[in-house]
């Protein structure tokens, strides 16, 4: 994973902002335009809003491009491990996450990620939008009976560990929620296989077409 990170900071509050990271979804020029412009030179003037305006259009940012260093308060992660499957895109991943290779280490803790399952970032396991590139289709909603649903679940502090399996899928270990912009929200604690090739026939699951493509990752 490259990172290119970039420091902006104040008496009270410093903003980092990794700009391999970052696809342009423009949440924070949406939520707090004073503070992120991207027509001013610097982009990000963190005096122009309070520390806690700042925390909360960070904390809107999808991918973990933008972030803040406060050890006192850090970010914490959502209450729910989230899923959201971005149609033609990512998904975005919320929570308590971390990352780990094939052998368990640790690669990524973070509290918000998007993860390519085009198969072709640059960036992988990270999104870098060359979905838009290269004009990846993928269906917004996914079929619930792969995740076994729970209903009394309770996906709080529990943390979520997605683990990249060598030319293959990322396995999803925990408690989570998978989201849809079609009003799907189902609660599961089944491990479950993401396809990251871009192949599969049932997105975003795996269904072990990367072996036939050849996928490197
Ligand atoms: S919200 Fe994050 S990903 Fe979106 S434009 Fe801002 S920094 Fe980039
Ligand atoms: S990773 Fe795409 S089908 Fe398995």
């Amino acid at each position: 994973m490259d990172q290119k990170i970039h420091e902006y900071e104040s008496d009270d509050i410093k903003v980092t902002y990794d700009s391999k990271r970052c696809i342009h979804s423009a949440e924070c020029v949406k939520n707090l335009p004073s503070v992120f412009d991207p027509n001013n030179d610097p982009w990000i003037v963190t005096d122009n809003a309070s520390v806690e305006e700042i925390k909360e259009a960070v904390h809107h940012c999808p991918t973990g491009a933008l972030q803040y260093s406060d050890t006192e308060n850090p970010e914490n992660p959502s209450r729910t491990n989230t899923i959201t499957v971005g149609p033609d895109g990512p998904l975005y991943v919320r929570g308590d996450i971390e990352i780990q290779n094939a052998d368990g280490e640790t690669l990524l803790e973070d509290t918000r990620v998007a993860l390519c399952r085009c198969g072709e970032s640059e960036n992988k396991p990270l999104c870098d939008d060359t979905h838009k590139d290269i004009d990846f289709k993928a269906p917004a909603g996914f079929d619930e009976s792969k995740l076994r649903p729970t209903t009394n679940g309770d996906a709080d502090h529990d943390k979520l560990i997605i683990r990249l399996m060598e030319n293959g899928p990322m396995l999803i270990e925990g408690e989570y929620e998978v989201l849809s912009i079609a009003n799907q929200r189902v609660n599961s604690q089944k491990n479950v296989a993401m396809c990251r090739c871009g192949q599969s026939g049932s997105k975003p699951f795996c269904d072990g077409t990367h072996k036939e493509v050849g996928f490197e990752g």
